[in-house]
């Protein structure tokens, strides 16, 4: 494989996603998440090589979106009921097929939870001792997949780490044993295992990961058909940021898959289950410039999206591309440092921050009102993240295929804000 090349971002955009930015701009309006249909497909053909590729739907489950990942061949994870319906809804199958194109992954059960994966037959991958018993409950016979957690893990922000044992997440890898008698006493057979260790991390720390998992499974043994090594693969968010090596990466887990199938006598499935990987790159956030502020020795561009459209630099200090499209279409202009912040009520709603709220300036091309900020690199943790925080409504999402733009949420109106509110009498 080719080594890969540096990230580029531009400072200054005419177009997203092959659309003028004015003009989805004027059409729809701002704040605007607009996706590029054709990265989230080129995305999930990367990962070909895997037997199974299954999008962590948390990190953009528009039915779009879903839509698209279902008809390049991926299948998909939900965490709760609402992922699981969202599932249906963009035309998964339930039930066990082989591989299963609905998992429900999660450390609990909800009530409404338990209910609908019995109901609607969708496998089960536990993340603690107490969800066995409780499917085994109502379930018996079903086969389940374990989410072990290695005892150690890494992410981009010490929040989006899922190892080690800080974390909730996952059955803590000495328990396993335990594990495989509580099944075998509820009557369920443990067909795969399933590890994840953060969000946004890095390939020496991935790596670790093989070597836990083929530890893991050896212990439980042949009722082993597949294992999943989890999301978690970085996206390039900064310029110069290489893209990952996939080859390299399958390889390792290949040679896991191969020990085990050799081991069992039989063959063993191997799934990735990325959500950052597949819709990262595809989306991008428009907003307008509302204000151009000097404070002092700073300028701000005040946009009118906020971290309720995105959160993650208030969140994790998380970086992103910044571009200028200007109102008049042109396309270049001289930069200036500034910091650009958003419409809310908080002095932590800035987006060149970093982790700690250390508010940062950034080199922009100088810009006025009416002329655009457009964040890269935000189709994954961005939408649906959002919140009514201040009553703003959540935005309207656009995404362009085969350069047709197609409105696939339509922006919130006040009457939904307020939807299920009641004054008493
Ligand atoms: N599988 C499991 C079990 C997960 O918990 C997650 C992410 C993924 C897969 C997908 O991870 P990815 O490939 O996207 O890194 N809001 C944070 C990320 C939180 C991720 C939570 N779980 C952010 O904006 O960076």
């Amino acid at each position: 494989m080719p080594a890969a090349a540096a990230s580029k971002f531009p400072l200054t955009v005419t177009e997203v996603a092959g659309q003028p930015v004015v003009e989805l701009a004027k059409k729809f309006g701002t704040p605007l998440f607009v996706y590029d249909a054709e990265i989230v497909a080129e995305r999930v053909a990367d990962l070909a090589v895997f037997d199974v590729v299954r999008y962590a739907q948390k990190a953009c489950s528009n039915l779009a979106i879903l839509d698209v990942v279902r008809r390049s061949g991926g299948v998909v994870d939900a965490v709760s009921a609402g992922e699981i319906q969202r599932a249906l809804a963009a035309g998964f199958k339930p039930g066990f097929a082989e591989p299963p194109q609905i998992v429900y992954t999660a450390d609990i059960f909800d009530r409404e939870t338990l209910e609908l994966v019995a109901k609607h037959e969708i496998p089960v991958n536990c993340g603690s001792p107490d969800m066995i018993d409780q499917y085994g409950a109502v379930c018996p016979g079903r086969g389940i997949t374990l989410r072990i957690n290695p005892g150690f893990g890494h992410g981009h922000s010490q929040k989006t780490n899922t190892g080690g044992q800080q974390s909730k997440h996952g059955i803590w890898h000495s328990q396993l044993a335990d594990c495989v008698e509580r099944a075998k006493r509820s009557k369920l057979s443990i067909a795969g295992l399933h590890m994840h260790i953060g969000s946004g991390t890095d390939m020496e720390h991935l790596s670790q990961v093989c070597g836990a998992m083929e530890a893991a499974a050896l212990s439980v043994g042949s009722s082993i058909h597949s294992i999943s090594a989890g999301g978690g693969l970085p996206t390039p968010y900064r310029e110069g940021d290489k893209k990952v090596d996939i080859a390299a990466y399958y390889e390792l887990w290949n040679g896991v898959r191969e020990r085990l199938a050799a081991a069992f006598g039989h063959p063993v499935s191997l799934e990735i289950e990325p959500g950052r990987y597949l819709s990262a790159e595809a989306g991008s956030l428009i907003a307008e410039i509302r204000a151009v502020k000097k404070m002092g020795d700073n300028l701000f561009y005040v946009v009118d999206a906020g971290f309720n459209n995105l959160a993650r630099p208030i969140l994790y200090g998380a970086y992103h591309p910044m571009a200028v499209a200007y109102a008049s279409g042109k396309s270049e202009g001289a930069t200036q440092p500034v910091i650009v912040g958003g419409p809310l009520c908080e002095s932590g709603d800035i987006f060149t921050q970093e982790d700690g709220g250390y508010v940062r300036s950034r080199d922009l091309p100088v810009a006025a009102i009416g002329d655009y900020v457009v964040i890269g690199v935000a189709g994954a943790y961005g939408a649906v993240m959002g919140s009514n925080y201040n009553s703003k409504p959540l935005a309207a999402e656009v995404m362009v295929e085969k350069g047709k733009v197609h409105l696939v949420r339509e922006r919130q109106t006040f009457a939904d804000i307020i939807r299920g509110e009641h004054i008493p009498k």
